[in-house]
């Protein structure tokens, strides 16, 4: 196989940054798109030029045509297409998170092993170059061991509303949807330690605050002011094996001053900034040093990372590498999230 003939099933609006990067991709081949919304899917088959149209996964899936999909449905949606297309013999990239559940996690595992296909989760932040970079330098023991890791990411009014704001298509609110990327570069970041405990609390004081006036935020397209099922923010503590713990704030509304965000590790010998820009801190000749790498850009730039999502998906396919985000991570990261919100609903540490 030279080049991989790819779908993109559900085509909203993270489908853009997939149907974009297959375009550009020189080994890759958008050959079909997918959503139950025909008229969504004729309008992105002639702009990004794929030639086959369906508004029903599985038969997108019997077609041999294909080789591998793009998942990119409502999170609970998740496992059931992924597991269709691995027994269809697809191999899988699946929008973060994996699915809504640690029972389906492990169903979309044992499918993956079963049929020996590939499936790659996207966690975009870990293809970001930066954290590539500085993973380099983690492996190399630049930073020692990392046995704090911290990050926040607050929005005061970002309830998105529509499916992200239903329970029932999310599987949560801020926690689910932007806690997975922050703990997941993390843990990521910290050598993927194994978890043993987690703490964590949920909030539903605020609601999506749809009274505000004089500020915009972004809306689903299916936005319904009168409809949230979801937490408006949540935080936990993750303790690991190795005695390293991670704590997690996040937010969609918050009486906060303003949206922030921020990636931070700390180790023996030195620590990290990953958000909002790149810096290393160590210290020389009893002198502490922040250190700013010389970089193309020193935040997270969205647009490149996800080129290297692909990029990485389709190598993976041509050469039978395994993927920088396999399963098994797509799968401690739904233990973690799902330990926070039981944890947060039983109101006690709980043991993984
Ligand atoms: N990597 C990132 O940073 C990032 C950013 C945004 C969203 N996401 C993830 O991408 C996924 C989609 O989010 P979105 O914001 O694009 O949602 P969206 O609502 O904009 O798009 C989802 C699409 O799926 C379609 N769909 C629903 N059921 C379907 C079915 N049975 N078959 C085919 N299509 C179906 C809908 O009609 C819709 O067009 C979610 O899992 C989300 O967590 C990831």
């Amino acid at each position: 196989m030279s080049t991989v003939r790819v779908a993109v099933i559900g085509l909203g609006s993270i489908s853009d940054s997939h149907l974009t990067s297959y375009q550009r991709h020189p080994e890759a081949r958008l050959y079909a798109v997918c959503d139950v919304n025909e008229e969504r899917a004729r309008k992105k088959a002639a702009e990004f030029g794929a030639e086959a149209i369906y508004t029903d996964y599985r038969a997108l899936l019997a077609d041999e045509q294909i080789d591998a999909v793009s998942i990119c449905t409502w999170n609970n949606l998740h496992a059931e297409i992924c597991i269709a297309a691995l027994e269809a013999g697809k191999h899988v990239l699946v929008e973060k998170p994996l699915c809504k559940t640690v029972e389906e996690a492990l169903r979309i595992q044992e499918a993956v092993h079963r049929t020996g296909r590939l499936l790659q989760v996207g966690f975009v932040r870990r293809y970001d170059r930066n954290v590539q970079m500085l993973r380099e330098f983690a492996a190399g023991g630049e930073f020692g061991d990392i046995y704090y890791a911290k990050a926040s990411a607050i929005r005061r009014l970002g309830n998105p509303g529509g499916w992200f704001a239903d329970i029932e298509r999310s599987g949560g609110g801020p926690l689910i949807d932007i806690g997975v990327h922050m703990i997941d570069l993390l843990w990521y970041m910290m050598g993927r330690p194994k978890p043993v405990t987690v703490s964590g609390n949920t909030y539903r004081k605020l609601g999506n605050r749809a009274h505000i006036r004089h500020l915009s935020f972004y809306k689903a397209a299916d936005y319904d002011a009168a409809h949230n099922t979801v937490e408006d923010m949540a935080n936990a503590l993750i303790r690991f094996d190795n005695g390293a713990s991670l704590s997690v704030d996040v937010s969609f509304t918050l009486h906060a001053k303003e949206d922030s965000i921020s990636t931070k590790l700390y180790g023996t010998k030195g620590g990290i900034e990953i958000d909002p820009s790149v810096t290393i801190v160590t210290e020389k000749y009893n002198t502490i040093l922040n250190v700013t790498p010389q970089v193309d850009r020193t935040g997270f730039h969205f647009e490149s990372a996800f080129q290297q999502e692909i990029g990485h998906f389709i190598e993976c396919i041509l050469t039978g590498k395994q993927p920088l985000s396999p399963v098994e991570d797509g799968v401690a990261l739904m233990k973690m999230l799902c330990g926070i919100y039981e944890s947060a609903a039983l109101g006690k540490e709980i043991a993984l």
